[in-house]
């Protein structure tokens, strides 16, 4: 078996999306489907007192309407950081109350979509109205006291060492705070689900990060076994996070379609996702900073406000990475949850470590000028290669050599260090900035199957889903080396629970759970040829050997786990329990880290802000797919620049909900946006994590990019910018 870098081949299932083969979930249309509307509550917070439904009913078409009347039965959602499946623990429509603005109160079904709406915009719902609070800045916003967080999740400050007396006595530091405003994940497939009984089987079609959960949430809810939920999602359209947990018109959906004895379809319309789903929350973060005469980091400081909900708590891990950004002399975190009238905050796509590393990465650029340190030369000379917090072992950490490769690729050393000291032909100001990112390395339980036919079939089956990230491709890759096949004749049953029980797709983890199984799997596969005895010729591919032995076909299973844990943690996929936060390693600490080199140029006249060109380098370990890895990352750093220039909830603190809540209002880049994005990879397997080698990328590969942005921005026009996203007005 070949080893060593993996070949770059195209995606697996190209030509079934651009044929729009791929089926996504709501592009399902079981025989009788009936279509779900939701009523969303206008206030931003109180009580349903009642609701007028006489005009909705007579208009043609509608056949049932779901409010908290008819729900007595179900079940409320439970929180998947507190042993649940949802995303957060409040669940609309089975209760009278309104939890937040935009929450849904009503579901109309009926025999057409247009019916449904119209229905949905006639029913008169009155309400008892309750003060609110809808930003982390409100009055009424509830900061959390530490204890009772702590009775819901570990809320440890991480201290190591007197960092406030040695930043008390140093001689070069920095003391700024750095904000964020909530960010909507958008992903391109709204949320949706399709749900069809067969007398009391259940079956949904849905696209999602986590059909485990999904299974077991449903059953919970609707009160039946969980073997009567079959979930179906071959491919998501984007996840991000949003997907990674149940929605709340899951179990209204089926709820309905057992209602009306015929299968119902709800998609959530954009507005309504906005208002009702996951969304990484605000923060205002503080960072002290402090370094000695040679520019070696001696204590750092970090304390964070970070939003969560009335009814969870969100668990803040800001300042887990905050501790692992530098080998620090000494540090000490603080964080505070701030409670809003929202829906909980949750995993969109680097939730903490995207603010975190805007601050911290912000604050060393501060600290560099301060100091009069070339920014690459003092991020280099305050590597580590020993972890602070627990004292363990880095599984592997190639931050310096992504700083010195980005460099050298970017052409770092034709910067001037001066802010404005770099000025286009045409006037415009160039900034020239740098910033890293990293990204806990993770991973967990699989189980896989493979079958292998005589005529070349390979079904492989893992506990993993296809969100765009290409796991097919990847998948595809690591079996044809292992089975010395063609990728084409893999077939892979991912984000199924008729194949193998489902594995949560989050936290940058896909490959490193399902890789190892996969390799597993075909390993035990060619013991299992092997054991045939037909003597093949080194290097046969399972369907020679087959034919030698005149086997029609062969199945095999395997079960792999991470480093720490053992048979048990099997039980986690086999009862949809698995929390997006993964596990922790005994004898390592492993992160993926990128380092991002961005160049600005700004106008001078009205300070209009460019991205012409972006260099990043990063360390995942093993690559399994070149070309969707190199797709992840250009992805990953377009919503990067995203993140700086152009993302933010806009909420009228009077009103609640989201304003700008649809893709003409909410900015997010666009093609003339965007200049040259060139992506390096180390590829070092990392010798601890798992046995293919592989780390996580779906997620580091924005973390630091909006920090070297505004670090570009301050070198281009002398002003720091604390707060994101920048826009024009910031730098007048
Ligand atoms: Mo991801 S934000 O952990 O689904």
């Amino acid at each position: 078996m070949p080893t060593g870098p993996y070949a770059e081949i195209p995606r697996v299932d190209a030509y079934e999306k651009v044929r729009g083969r791929a089926i996504y979930g709501t592009d399902n249309n079981p025989s009788g489907v009936a279509y779900g509307a939701f009523v969303t509550a206008t206030i931003g917070r109180g009580r349903i007192t009642a609701m007028d439904l006489s005009e909705a009913q007579s208009i043609d078409g509608v056949r049932l309407i779901v409010n908290h009347e008819h729900t007595s039965d179900l079940q409320p959602a439970r929180f998947i950081m507190q042993h649940g499946f949802a995303f957060q623990s409040y669940s609309p429509v089975l209760t009278p109350n309104v939890a937040y603005r935009g929450q849904p109160v009503a579901l109309v079904v009926a025999d057409t979509l247009e019916s449904a709406i119209e229905a949905a915009s006639r029913i008169r719902v009155s309400y008892e109205e309750h003060p609110f609070a809808a930003t982390l800045d409100s009055e009424r916003a509830e900061p959390v006291p530490q204890a009772e967080a702590a009775t819901a999740w570990p809320i440890d400050d991480i201290v190591v060492g007197d960092a406030e007396t040695v930043y008390a006595d140093a001689a070069v530091k920095v003391d700024a705070t750095y904000t964020m405003p909530t960010q909507h994940q958008n992903p391109m497939e709204l949320i949706g689900t399709v749900a069809a009984w067969d007398g009391d089987h259940l079956t949904v079609y849905e696209g999602t990060q986590n059909a485990g959960a999904c299974k077991f949430g449903l059953a919970e809810q609707l009160g039946i076994p969980p073997e009567n939920v079959t979930v179906i999602s071959p491919y998501t359209g984007g996840g991000f996070g949003q997907k990674n947990t149940m929605q709340s018109q899951q179990v209204l959906t089926a709820f309905a379609a057992r209602e009306l004895g015929r299968p119902v379809k709800v998609v959530v319309p954009r507005r309504q996702t906005f208002h009702d789903s996951s969304f990484r929350p605000a923060t205002r973060q503080r960072v002290r900073l402090a370094a000695d005469s040679a520019g070696r980091f001696t204590a750092a400081l970090y304390d964070v406000d970070a939003q969560t909900s009335m009814h969870d708590f969100f668990q803040s891990e800001h300042a887990d990475t905050a501790a692992r950004h530098y080998g620090y002399g000494a540090f000490r975190s603080f964080t505070r949850l701030v409670r809003t009238d929202t829906p909980t905050p949750g995993y969109m796509r680097a939730p903490f470590e995207h603010a975190t590393a805007f601050a911290i990465e912000s604050a060393v650029d501060e600290l560099a000028y301060e100091h009069g340190m070339d920014p690459v030369q003092i991020r280099l000379l305050n590597d580590t290669d020993t972890d602070i917090v627990d004292g363990l072992p880095h599984s592997s950490r190639h931050v310096s050599e992504c700083l010195r490769r980005g460099a050298e690729l970017f052409g770092w050393d034709r910067r001037t260090p001066e802010p404005r000291s770099m000025v286009a032909q045409n006037g415009d100001l160039i900034g020239m900035g740098v910033a890293i990112g990293l990204y806990a390395g993770s991973g967990g339980p699989n189980r896989a199957s493979v079958r292998a036919t005589r005529d070349g079939i390979i079904e492989i089956s893992l506990g993993v889903h296809e969100m765009g990230q290409g796991i097919r491709t990847a998948i595809a890759n690591v079996v044809a080396r292992h089975l010395n096949v063609a990728p084409e004749s893999v077939t892979a049953i991912l984000g199924d629970t008729r194949g193998v029980p489902q594995m949560l797709t989050a936290g940058s983890w896909g490959s490193a759970s399902s890789i190892p199984a996969a390799e597993a799997v075909c390993e035990a596969l060619r013991e299992a040829l092997d054991a045939l005895g037909t003597n093949a010729p080194e290097g046969a591919s399972p369907a020679e050997i087959l034919a030698l032995a005149d086997h029609d076909e062969l199945s095999v299973e395997a079960a792999t786990f991470a480093p720490g844990q053992n048979r048990d943690a099997l039980g986690e996929i086999d009862t949809g329990h698995v929390a997006p936060s993964g596990p922790v390693y005994p004898d390592f600490i492993t992160y993926s880290y990128a380092a991002h080199f961005v160049e600005v140029r700004v106008e001078q006249t009205t300070r209009r802000i460019r991205v012409p060109r972006v260099v990043s380098v990063f360390d995942c370990g093993r690559v399994l797919s070149p070309r969707t890895a190199r797709s992840q990352a250009i992805g990953g750093v377009v919503w990067g620049v995203g993140g700086a220039l152009r993302e933010a909830g806009e909420v009228d603190p009077r009103y609640g909900g989201v304003l700008n809540a649809d893709m003409a209002e909410y900015l997010v880049p666009v093609n003339a946006d965007i200049g040259s994005i060139e992506v390096g990879f180390i590829d070092e397997p990392d010798p601890m994590v798992n046995r293919s080698g592989v780390k996580g990328l779906g997620e580091v590969v924005l973390v630091g990019v909006a920090p070297a942005i505004t670090n570009a921005i301050y070198h281009a026009t002398g002003v720091r910018a604390r707060h994101l996203p920048v826009r024009i007005e910031d730098l007048v």
